[in-house]
């Protein structure tokens, strides 16, 4: 196995699969094996068919890391809850366009608390449902997985929507917008993601025998 050991990605561990029973020591470690950020996936058992951790567990995260702290929100009805996240600390919080009829309302209002505001999809909704919205966003999530779980198998369809977006947004003149991916993300996928400039991963790091050496692997861009 040949290692190009340029660095070109930046890693979020998905917390989802993480020892929840043990989650502050989790953290703890991929923070110091070189996580540059932390993924928490919210769910509320109706936009997607399963369910995990609210705010207060942002909250405690937020005391023992100084990771930023990157909220998926897979709910319903964003705005009915965004604050609960934005006082627990959040650092960016990304909606789904399919999860309100008020898109950019709620991540104008996810800036005007001075978080970051992201944007994501489910793998049904064509990708160019979201070029309107780009210049209300500081951060664009790429779902390679329909969401709901861990440890899925990333959908090969899905990711040309990486390169879509960037060149969409490289046209409406928002280069530094970044693109994070998510689902699926492990060795054998990661060829596919060259352009990715957020790898989050939450099977692959949290089975692996050395979180250090998981996150090294991914940060390291293309393996042959
Ligand atoms: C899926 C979540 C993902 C998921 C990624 O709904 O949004 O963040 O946890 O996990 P892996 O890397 O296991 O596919
Ligand atoms: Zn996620």
């Amino acid at each position: 196995m040949i290692l190009n050991k340029e660095p070109h990605h930046l890693v979020a561990p998905s917390i989802l699969s993480a020892d929840f029973s043990r989650l502050g020591e989790e953290v703890r470690n991929v923070e110091s094996a070189g996580a540059d950020r932390l993924h928490i996936d919210v769910m509320d058992g109706h936009f997607v068919p399963n369910l995990t951790i609210g705010a207060p567990v942002v909250k405690s995260l937020k005391k023992i890391s100084t990771l930023p702290l990157d909220v998926h929100l897979m709910v319903s009805k964003p705005e009915n809850i965004l604050s609960s996240f934005i006082s627990a600390g959040a650092d960016s919080i990304t909606i789904h366009l399919e999860s309100t009829n008020y898109p950019e309302k709620v991540l104008k209002r996810i800036r005007q608390e001075k978080v970051l505001a992201g944007l994501t999809l489910k793998p049904a909704t064509p990708v160019e449902r979201m070029f309107p919205f780009l210049p209300f966003l500081d951060l664009v999530l790429v779902m390679t997985v329909e969401p709901g779980f861990g440890g899925q198998s990333l959908l090969p369809d899905q990711v040309s929507n990486i390169s879509a977006v960037k060149e969409e947004l490289v046209r409406q003149g928002l280069n530094n917008v970044p693109v994070h991916v998510d689902g699926g993300v492990n060795l054998q996928t990661l060829p596919l993601l060259p352009s990715a400039d957020v790898l989050v991963a939450g099977h692959f790091i949290f089975t692996h025998k050395s979180y250090k050496e998981a996150i090294s692997l991914l940060k390291s861009g293309s393996v042959s």
